[in-house]
């Protein structure tokens, strides 16, 4: 059985007082939730204050981004042997590092395999966007990223895939959750095909796109999804939290 995971991307959010002021009031709710584990993803400066802030706590943390090399000339970049020891996680190959910051399949998979061989977990993002979902490609386009993405990268222990479409993210227009799911088994085989039956079913994909705690249950409740990769809602403690419970419930017994 895979563990849930309910991650939150602050995305270019929160001064530094801002973020652990945000970390102090969903802490003592988050903390409270069993089974479900849960990641904070805060812009690099609160990283350091964060992590001390959570010290012993059962809240994880984690990067946006970062770059491959470990270190050197590479003026305004951050490397996985800097992450190492703030964080746990790092998501790579978000649609906005794709289709803002010019980042391909093979930077992504470099950064991914830097990251893994630095001892960090990746969240893994793939996505396709609005033209691409209405000419009927989207199989085509994620299987392409998530094979491309995974270039080199030999074992998935501490990979997670986040099934992200492009047109769902900050639109307040989510995927159904029978797409999410439809998608979510697609990339899955993929991952049979490419690793084997036991690590595809042992690797964790999740929906993100406009969840909210609303709309939660739709997503975590499919048979194929493990979690969430929140957005806007990871800023509201309440929606936040809410999104965590959702996927607690799922576990519960019936
Ligand atoms: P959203 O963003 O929840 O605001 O749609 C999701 C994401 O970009 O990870």
């Amino acid at each position: 059985m895979r563990t849930p995971l309910i991650a939150g991307n602050w995305k270019m959010n929160c001064s530094v007082e801002e973020a652990l002021r945000l970390l102090d009031e969903m802490l003592p709710r988050l903390s409270a939730i069993q089974g479900v584990e849960k990641v904070v993803c805060p812009p690099f400066v609160a990283l350091a204050p964060l992590a001390r802030a959570l010290e012993g706590a059962d809240v994880k943390l984690g990067a946006q981004n970062c770059y491959f090399e470990p270190k050197g000339a590479f003026t305004g970049e951050i490397s996985p042997a800097m992450l190492a020891p703030l964080c746990q996680y790092v998501i790579l190959g978000h649609s906005e590092r794709r289709a803002i910051f010019g980042e391909d399949d093979a930077l992504v998979s470099r950064k991914v395999r830097a990251a893994l061989a630095h001892g960090l977990s990746v969240i893994l993002c793939v996505g396709e966007n609005l033209a691409e979902h209405q000419a009927g490609r989207t199989a085509d386009v994620v299987i392409n990223q998530l094979q491309a993405s995974l270039e080199d990268v030999l074992g998935l222990d501490r990979v997670v895939i986040a099934y992200e479409p492009v047109w769902a993210i900050g639109t307040g227009q989510p995927a159904t959750g029978h797409q999410a799911n439809h998608v979510a088994a697609t990339l899955r085989s993929v991952l049979r095909g490419l690793y084997g039956p036991e690590t595809a079913e042992r690797t964790r994909i999740l929906y993100g796109g406009s969840v909210i705690a609303a709309n939660a249950s739709e997503f975590v409740d499919q048979p194929e999804i493990d979690g969430a990769l929140v957005g806007g809602a990871s800023l509201k403690p309440d929606e936040f939290v809410g999104i965590v419970n959702k996927a607690a419930v799922r576990l519960a017994p019936q």
